[in-house]
């Protein structure tokens, strides 16, 4: 039995409970219309803890004017039924009023500087503060002892392990593989925007990424990969945001080998996708 829990008050006292027990709590953040990767990031915490903890919030301070806060998948029985399934033993589902007593514009923020400037955050201003602000409030809310959050997002999980050692969180952060579909499409509550047609396409994405490896471990310069992905990505049909090669803290590679990632944003008629891929060159 899962407990469906929107009150602040009861959500202290279980997990307070849970710790006066000895027992240790992991905590699964979402914004719900979960899918098979989430829950596998549930079963992830269920190794790492004794009681788990997922939120479904759909955060509004994350998203842009023009982005797509109003027409998010909003589906918190499928989700509470799915994360029972999963292993998790209490759903925090708070209302806007309760993470935001003061409104949405009346918010104390956390502004994270640097890795925010580049990539998601360059074309998404302001989002990853969103992340933050929501991630903080969250965390003291929730008390984890580990939290686990998806490589899917290779830069949010950035955002938040500096995030954790800058205001001292005493919170484990586990990252977890990204789940696929069986073409390579990286699952996301946003791949259910994609038309009958966009949807094969739209697993052309990790075939870029995976092209990416290969050339650069064939000794293709990184600045000619990048735009061989833009110019297949834009034949296939996508609108490109960026699609680079980096190291994993995000900077231009400097020396020859060591270890990379490969980051692709791109939009296919109304749908932004993100992905990526680590390896070794
Ligand atoms: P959301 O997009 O719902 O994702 C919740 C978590 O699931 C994130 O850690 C994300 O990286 C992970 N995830 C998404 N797709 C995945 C996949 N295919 N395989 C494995 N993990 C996957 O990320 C957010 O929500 C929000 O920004 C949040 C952190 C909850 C703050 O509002």
């Amino acid at each position: 039995m899962i407990d469906i829990v929107s009150e602040l008050p009861t959500l202290r006292a279980r997990v307070h409970q849970w710790k006066r027990d000895g027992l240790r709590v992991a905590f699964v953040p979402t914004m719900g219309n979960l899918h098979a990767g989430h829950h596998s990031l549930v079963r992830i915490a269920r190794r790492e803890a004794d009681r788990v903890v997922a939120s479904v919030f759909v955060n509004p301070t994350q998203f842009g004017p023009h982005e797509d806060f109003g027409r998010y998948p909003r589906t918190p029985d499928a989700d509470a039924q799915g994360l029972a399934v999963a292993g998790c033993d209490l759903m925090w589902a708070p209302t806007v009023e309760t993470m935001y007593p003061f409104g949405v514009d009346g918010a104390v923020r956390i502004a994270v500087p640097g890795v925010t400037a580049v990539l998601e955050g360059a074309h998404r201003p302001g989002h990853f503060d969103g992340v933050a602000t929501v991630v903080s409030r969250l965390f003291h809310q929730v008390e984890p002892d580990v939290a686990v959050f998806g490589r899917k997002d290779f830069q949010q999980l950035a955002v938040i392990r500096y995030l954790v050692r800058e205001l001292s969180f005493p919170v484990r952060i586990v990252a977890a593989e990204t789940l696929r579909e069986a073409d390579g499409l990286a699952m996301s509550s946003r791949n259910q925007y994609l038309t009958a047609e966009e949807r094969p396409v739209a697993a052309e994405i990790h075939r870029t990424l995976q092209a990416m490896r290969e050339a650069l471990s064939g000794g293709t310069r990184e600045a000619d990969v990048e735009a061989e992905a833009v110019r297949r990505l834009s034949a296939a049909g996508f609108e490109v945001d960026y699609a680079v090669v980096r190291t994993p803290e995000l900077n231009a590679p400097a020396g020859p080998g060591g270890p990379r990632v490969a980051l692709v944003a791109a939009r296919l008629g109304r749908t932004r996708l993100i992905d990526n891929l680590e390896f070794e060159l």
